[in-house]
């Protein structure tokens, strides 16, 4: 009889549970091909459920092969302009998923792009949330993880930030262009989600003999859960679903209470399967 304890804000975050429903909503409503551009989520079994039903992925390398007849999903990362033209161009029915606090910075650099600020966001550069939201503007973003490339900057600029990115980084970033430039307009446009998942995992590990981390083995946000909880407990496991469940880890007499947490693109089902495999 051990106990567990499942962190209060785990799993899907809003925008990401938003996208997966439309998804399925629009496979109920269509008998056309349904394609994701790119994967939905990063979560291998949803991904492979998504295609039992016959929603496949498309690159935006391989746009041009969409015929009118299909339809083609933008995930909760959102994309740039140009990609959304490409689709357009082919004809095809485009569903916009893209998370709406996602839209809202695109938004955002697209405005004060055309007014003549310097967009500043402040994330990781490769991130597709990060290249979508530069493709508002022109491509003409500076990305910056913690301003340490940050010279030569105009006079007006404007800072955004990644969803998931890290307060301390946005606020050393508005910390220095505030000091180089004449006008600095900021948007504190990180996710709240991210935050209450780590604070809730924080929580969490501090109590249990064992904590384990659900989430896909690409998904960033899982990771840094794991690092946080790694610091509170030493006996931190992460794992993709009920499958890599080290059974020998629950054996031990001093085990007697664990903890569980799972990442934003971990659905509901994967975390029940988990805790009925422990029980
Ligand atoms: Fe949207 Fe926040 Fe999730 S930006 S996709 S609700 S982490």
């Amino acid at each position: 009889n051990k106990k567990i304890i499942l962190a209060d804000k785990s799993g899907f975050c809003f925008g990401v549970k938003r996208a997966v429903d439309i998804t399925v909503d629009q496979k109920k409503s269509a008998d056309a091909k349904l394609y994701t551009l790119g994967p939905l989520i990063h979560n291998n079994d949803v991904i492979h459920r998504l295609k039992e039903k016959g929603i496949d992925q498309i690159d935006e390398d391989d746009l041009e092969t969409l015929e009118p007849k299909d339809t083609i999903i933008i995930r909760s990362h959102g994309v740039t302009l140009n990609v959304i033209g490409n689709i357009e161009k082919s004809g095809s029915k485009m569903v916009n998923a893209t998370c709406p606090f996602v839209t809202k910075i695109q938004k955002i650099a697209e405005k004060y792009h055309d007014l003549g600020y310097q967009i500043i966001i402040v994330g990781d550069e490769n991130h597709p949330e990060v290249v979508g939201i530069n493709g508002w503007c022109n491509n003409s973003a500076i990305i910056t993880k913690d301003g340490s490339n940050l010279s030569d900057l105009p006079a007006k600029v404007c800072v955004v930030a990644q969803t998931t990115e890290r307060l301390f980084n946005f606020e050393k970033v508005v910390d220095i262009v505030s000091k180089k430039c004449e006008e600095v307009l900021t948007f504190n446009t990180i996710c709240s989600a991210t935050k209450e998942r780590q604070e809730s995992a924080d929580e969490v590990s501090k109590q249990v003999d064992l904590m384990i981390v659900i989430g896909g083995k690409h998904s960033s946000n899982s990771k840094k859960l794991f690092d946080i909880c790694r610091t509170n407990c030493e006996n931190t496991i992460f794992i993709e679903n009920s499958l890599e469940l080290p059974t020998e880890a629950f054996d031990k007499e001093d085990v007697k209470t664990i903890g569980i947490t799972a990442g934003a693109s971990t659905p509901d089902w994967i975390i029940q399967d988990v805790i009925e495999k422990i029980k």
